[in-house]
């Protein structure tokens, strides 16, 4: 027989970090580039502005400030964080994997380091796989980024797709709830539906470049995204009215303003940052709630509903609780 590791009751979220390249790219400037204009751009995505990262700034890069800032905000050292999980779709160099890197660059001892390729659900997935390793007592902290460069994986004289992607990265750091008082991550609902598995696209064949159904996808998410986000607050335990923010991927105002309708979500926080942000695929989700946070429009303590979708094609989503204490 052998023998168990140690449960815990769960985990919970003690310290949010984001990063963003200092370069912003406006949509005016976009149309210099390719045949669109702000107008069609701003209506159709809700985007005005992103930030693109340099030549010489990398995914794992940005991981790492988001990394560093998350750490920080949780008050602690980087090597009292056991689990590195990384999120990223945009990765050019695989191995060292991108959690190999962030723990190098930040000098850290031994910590376990795992990267997720599940594209705009990857921060998702990434909760749940970390939540899970704390509630297995297998470790105590762990720290799960969503971090992009799909300014590398653009083709931009492709109007279709280059008005949208951008750079960033964002990160959480968990911990063990020793009670279930304590319990800050409610349980993942995730998924992929095989027969949209080409919907998006990144593979070398094609050059390394982004590409994606639009229209499929709006219509999945009109359709799919309510059952799915409805089943993770019933799995937290709760109902849409105990639901003070709502977080989903952020790719288009189109999608996010009428599924917080659907959801009857639309007086509580949405968080809505692709207008000043683009599409950052896993990124998008932690650092559009680390930035709000830190501008004190998140309260604490909050449940708050994550959704992210994409490339898969994948979702996941699931309620946690913000830090229980001012940003
Ligand atoms: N500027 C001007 N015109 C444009 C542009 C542009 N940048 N891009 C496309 N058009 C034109 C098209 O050529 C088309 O012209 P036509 O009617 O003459 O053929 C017209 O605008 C409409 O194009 P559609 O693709 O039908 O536009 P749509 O309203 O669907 O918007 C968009 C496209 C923004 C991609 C939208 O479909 C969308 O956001 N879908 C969801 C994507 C998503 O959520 N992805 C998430 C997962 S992937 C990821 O996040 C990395």
């Amino acid at each position: 027989m052998l023998k168990a590791q140690r449960a815990v009751a769960g985990s919970r979220i003690i310290g949010l970090g984001h990063y963003q390249p200092e370069r912003v790219l406006t949509n005016a400037e976009l149309a210099s580039m390719v045949d669109t204009s702000d107008e069609w751009i701003r209506t159709r995505t809700g985007i005005v502005e992103r930030h693109i990262a340099r030549d010489d700034e990398t995914v794992a890069d940005m991981a790492t400030a988001a990394a560093r800032a998350a750490i920080a905000d949780a008050g602690l050292e980087p090597d009292e964080v056991g689990l590195i999980v990384v999120a990223s779709t945009s990765v050019m160099d695989h191995s060292p994997n991108v959690a190999g890197r962030v723990a190098a660059a930040l000098g850290m001892t031994s910590p376990v380091i795992i990267d997720v390729n599940t594209a705009c659900s990857g921060f998702e997935h990434g909760i749940a796989m970390a939540d899970a390793a704390i509630r297995a007592g297998q470790v105590e902290k762990a720290v799960v980024i969503g971090s992009e460069k799909l300014s590398a994986i653009t083709d931009w004289t492709d109007r279709t797709t280059c008005v949208l992607t951008a750079d960033g990265a964002g990160a959480f750091v968990l911990e063990a709830a020793a009670t279930d008082a304590e319990i800050g991550v409610g349980p993942t609902v995730w998924g992929s539906e095989p027969t949209m598995s080409r919907a998006v696209i990144v593979e070398d064949e094609t050059g390394n470049k982004f590409s994606q159904d639009g229209r499929m996808i709006l219509r999945w998410a009109m359709s799919k995204a309510s059952g799915i986000t409805r089943d993770a607050v019933e799995q937290a335990g709760l109902t849409m009215d105990d639901i003070q923010v709502f977080v989903p991927h952020q790719a288009n105002l189109r999608i996010i303003e009428p599924l917080a309708e659907q959801l009857g979500l639309t007086d509580r926080t949405v968080v809505t940052d692709v207008q000043v942000s683009g599409n950052t695929s896993a990124a998008s989700i932690p650092l559009g709630l680390s930035k709000w946070w830190h501008e004190g429009r998140i309260p604490a303590n909050a449940p708050t509903l994550l959704f992210g979708f994409g490339g898969g094609f994948a979702y996941a989503s699931q309620v946690v609780l913000t830090p229980n204490r001012e940003p």
